[in-house]
């Protein structure tokens, strides 16, 4: 798997120098490295944010930003990315791989818990083309909730880790509150009549989810 999947990376388009910085920093800086998303799922998250035309989106779960200049990278000019984070400790080095990236300008980070700022959006009436899901697995329910009304019809719900280690198709289910956050989402939107959506074997799983036009 290793081996296939340093192939795989090789044969990639390579990251750019700001994002090889992030990675570096991400590793000597912090204790869980493992949840930056990384090359391959970075270009085909950029891929699918081009391929769309999206021009606002929307991330949960910044950690230091490797994901969100994937993805701003991919859009317009004139295009926007506002991204979540909880942990205000890593706002600095987000900052400065922005800046590295030149999206510093395209970019907005917003410190805090994500279901108070989503709320807050809410009520501002924002909507986004396409939403990137990765922060706390236990409450991928409740933010599938909170933003279905902002995504635009034709938009992309994108869901991260929702094949968790495997987890999810255990039987007896682990009972642990992240395993059952993540299976009751992925049940909860292959239920749901108002999209379409495939779970992508792609590292930990990417749950590509489309709202019906
Ligand atoms: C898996 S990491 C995100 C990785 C990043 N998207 C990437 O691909 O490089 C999850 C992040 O979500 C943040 N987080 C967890 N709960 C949160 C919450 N309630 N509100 C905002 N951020 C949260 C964590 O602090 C952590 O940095």
């Amino acid at each position: 798997m290793e081996k296939i999947y340093q192939y795989i990376k090789d044969h990639a388009t390579t990251p750019s120098e700001a994002l090889e910085w992030v990675e570096k920093q991400t590793h000597i800086r912090t204790n869980h490295p493992r949840m930056l998303s990384g090359a391959v799922q970075g270009q085909v998250m950029r891929m699918i944010a081009q391929i769309s035309g999206a021009r606002d989106i929307l991330e949960l779960g910044t950690f230091t930003g490797y994901s969100a200049i994937c993805l701003a990278s991919a859009l317009p000019e004139d295009g926007h990315l506002d991204t979540l984070e909880i942990n205000d400790e890593l706002e600095d080095l987000i900052m400065e791989g922005f800046d590295r990236a030149g999206l510093a300008d395209r970019i907005d980070i917003h410190i805090g818990d994500c279901k108070e700022t989503l709320q807050k959006f809410r009520e501002e009436g924002r909507t986004y083309d396409l939403v990137y899901i990765d922060a706390n697995k236990r409450e991928y329910c409740e933010y599938y909730e909170l933003i279905f009304d902002m995504v635009r019809p034709g938009g992309i719900i994108l869901a991260d880790n929702v094949i968790w280690d495997g987890k999810v198709c255990m039987d007896p289910l682990p009972q642990d509150k992240q395993t059952l956050g993540i299976a009751a989402f992925n049940d909860m939107v292959s239920k749901d009549p108002r999209v379409e959506s495939v779970i992508i074997p792609l590292r930990d799983g990417l749950n590509m989810i489309r709202r019906k036009a």
